[in-house]
């Protein structure tokens, strides 16, 4: 392709370090659909014939069933995905090809390409993340009133309800959405035709083909335009924050399913045995899920650390965008799937949830808040007062609620029978009313506005 200015070809370890099409023949629909976008402005603008331009774009289409039906072909010698579509295009329509590339380069090419997929892997994340929503709130409302231990430290703190813990994730998913549509209207200015960084002297239509594949407007900057990847660091930041929000998940799904936990029974789907321990169940598809979360973030760290000390503007590294984005968006779409479908059908063993937020004594802080409430007394006595109840039940192996009335009398005469309305889970839970807590009545109320959010 610039084969006048050099009289060798290059070394075979050149070949190799330098061909992009081993990975950026995923581009191609998004290739063709950037060329056949070009020369019809071309065409448009008479800076080609129009039967010049017909040409080209019905060998594009030739090009495009060639590569639907059997794959691009990979050959090193042709370096990308460009030049492979163009020297395919030559092969078809003869001499007549090399118009294409009038008012355009590689630069601007590569950059349209990219953003173009970058744009249709967001609409794939989103309507991914809009299903795991989806799941969320309907096991989310049919666990509304089942109690559970909640956790600080990991230490049994409070009772709460399954679905107040799962609606937490809603709403996690929700920024995550925001983020991603918030990257997709950054992304959605077109580079193509800001040529290889200084624009061009034909007289080009670049609001023409930025429409013609449906971005808002042209960008505004040609050197900004070939060297500017924020759209893929936005896309990557914003995997990165989704999938560490799928990689807390299935951390607390790894726990719960565990035996001394026994909150969940994870899908046998979703699920491996051992070859050697026959009771063996093991969450290897939640284990996975934590650990591709550390790779997106690789990928995110690796495409930062490449754009860091590039000057303006397009450099060779820059081709090594892609493969983080590939690899990040591919992890990331089976995470989500896979979360989905673990959300979908796992068993929550609520009996047992039950169970242990009972025997927590994770009513305390009720005590305390009746002995404030009841008996005037500060929170910091009624604190102290509470820690000596605990101490009873713990002693005497029972939960709060079944503690003697002498006992607790013994602790602290104010106290009296009424309290027992608030030491069971269930007052607790039913209690917690203020904006966003875990009283069932609060969380049905969330769940009935997500559903509105999600349109169903
Ligand atoms: N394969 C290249 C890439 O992915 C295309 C742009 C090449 N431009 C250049 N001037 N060498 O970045």
């Amino acid at each position: 392709m610039w084969g006048g200015r050099f009289a060798a070809g290059p070394a075979s370890i050149m070949r190799e370090i330098n061909a992009s099409i081993p990975f950026d023949k995923r581009l191609w629909k998004q290739d063709i659909a950037g060329s056949k976008a070009h020369v019809a402005m071309l065409a448009q603008q008479g800076i080609v014939e129009g039967e010049d331009a017909q040409a080209i774009t019905e060998g594009l289409n030739r090009i495009a069933a060639e590569y639907e039906a059997n794959g691009v072909p990979v050959n090193l010698d042709l370096e990308d995905i460009h030049m492979v579509t163009e020297s395919r295009l030559a092969e078809l329509i003869g001499p007549v090809a090399g118009r294409l590339h009038t008012a355009r380069s590689r630069n601007d090419q590569v950059a349209t390409d990219f953003r173009l997929w970058v744009r249709d892997a967001i609409d794939e994340v989103e309507a991914g993340l809009l299903s795991l929503q989806r799941a969320l709130v309907t096991r989310a409302e049919e666990n509304a009133d089942a109690v559970m231990p909640g956790f600080t430290h990991l230490q049994s703190a409070q009772p709460v309800t399954l679905g107040h813990h799962l609606m937490a994730y809603y709403e996690m998913v929700r920024r995550d959405r925001s983020r991603f549509a918030d990257a997709r209207v950054r992304l959605n200015e077109c580079p193509l035709g800001a040529a290889a960084l200084a624009g061009t002297g034909f007289p080009t239509d670049r609001h023409a083909t930025a429409a013609a594949l449906g971005f808002a407007k042209p960008t505004d900057n040609s050197l900004d335009s070939v060297s500017d990847r924020d759209f893929a660091l936005d896309y990557l930041m914003a995997a990165t924050q989704a999938s560490l929000h799928l990689s807390r998940l299935a951390e607390e799904f790894i726990i719960w399913a565990s035996q001394p936990f026994g909150f969940v029974k994870l899908p046998d789907a979703y699920s491996t045995g051992s070859s050697i321990m026959p009771q063996k169940r093991n969450p290897d598809a939640a284990e996975l899920v934590r650990g591709h979360a550390g790779r997106i973030m690789g990928c995110m760290t690796a495409l930062c650390v490449t754009m860091k000390g590039l000057p303006l503007a397009y450099s060779k590294d820059m081709q090594d965008d892609k493969p983080p984005v590939f690899e990040a968006h591919d992890l990331l779409a089976l995470s989500i799937a896979a979360m989905t479908g673990m959300v979908e059908t796992v068993t929550f063993r609520t009996d047992r949830m039950r169970g242990l937020a009972e025997s927590g004594f994770a009513t305390a802080t009720d005590l305390a808040d009746w002995l404030v409430r009841e008996g005037g007394i500060p929170f910091r006595e009624a604190h102290h007062i509470t820690g000596r109840a605990v101490a009873a039940a713990e002693a005497a192996a029972v939960p709060m609620d079944q503690l003697p009335i002498a006992t607790l009398k013994e602790i602290d005469a104010r106290i009296d029978e009424r309290v027992y309305a608030v030491l069971t889970v269930d007052a607790s839970v039913a209690s917690r009313q203020s904006h966003g807590g875990t009283a069932p009545s609060q969380v049905r109320a969330r769940i009935a506005q997500a559903k509105e959010e999600l349109g169903s």
